[in-house]
């Protein structure tokens, strides 16, 4: 979990269209919002872990689109938490094989629920660890959704991911779930921390992100393991 502060961007930083996928060894990322879909991004292939951090809340999805619009030109498109919900239900519900997990703050727990609900998607559990803020460690929900019902958390997995924060949270909360050679899917992959763990872990990873500045970092980071 990042803390996100506005600052100015180079020229160089500021991504200039919706590319296509692109392939960085193994690994394969995409500039893209997620309310349009996934492109090429998955190439006919289902992910075995779609993990995802998405921005959080209405008012951040405001915060993100203004950022976007001053990063890439892209215009200020408002959105319903809701109505974006239901775009990342659907991506993960077409794209996931496996098992579903969703990092979200604490308000906005019903709003996910309601979602996984209207997807028609088999809810499994919620673990509440905790990451790292400005003021300290805060709580974060994390919601467990699986495709496939031989593939679901064993009772001991909640309270181990619930006793974590930050990266070593992730970690516990993918291992069980781990295919090597297999494909962790983050639609707003951002600078790319789901990326480490599927490097850490043997998987492929494939990201899409809105913002080109942001996935250019994680391009870099997936280049220097490709
Ligand atoms: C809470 S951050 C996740 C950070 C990420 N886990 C990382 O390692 O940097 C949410 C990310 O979602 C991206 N985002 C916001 N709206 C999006 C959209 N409509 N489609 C795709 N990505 C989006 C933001 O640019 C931001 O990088």
């Amino acid at each position: 979990m990042e803390e996100y502060t506005s600052r100015s961007y180079t020229e160089e930083e500021k991504g200039t269209s919706m590319s296509n996928a692109v392939q960085v060894g193994g690994h394969r990322v995409r500039c893209g919002n997620l309310t349009e879909g996934l492109g090429d991004l998955m190439g006919g292939e289902k992910c075995d872990i779609f993990y995802t951090d998405p921005p959080w809340g209405q008012g951040k999805l405001k915060y993100f689109h203004t950022m976007q619009s001053a990063l890439d030109g892209v215009q200020d498109s408002p959105l319903s938490l809701p109505d974006f919900l239901d775009c990342l239900f659907g991506l993960a519900v077409a794209n996931c094989k496996g098992i579903i997990i969703i990092e979200y703050g604490e308000k906005w727990e019903q709003n996910i629920r309601d979602a996984g609900d209207r997807a028609g998607v088999q809810f499994c559990g919620m673990a509440y660890p905790t990451y790292r803020g400005g003021k300290g460690l805060l709580p974060m929900h994390l919601h467990v959704y699986t495709m496939d019902p031989d593939v679901q958390p064993d009772p001991d997995y909640y309270g181990r991911v619930t006793d974590s924060h930050d990266y070593e949270m992730t970690r516990r909360a993918i291992a069980p779930f781990v295919v090597p050679g297999g494909i962790i899917l983050d639609v707003c992959c951002g600078f790319g921390n789901t990326a480490k763990m599927a490097l850490k872990s043997g998987m492929r990873f494939y990201g899409q992100e809105l913002t080109q500045a942001r996935l250019d970092r994680a391009v870099k980071l997936l280049g220097r393991h490709a």
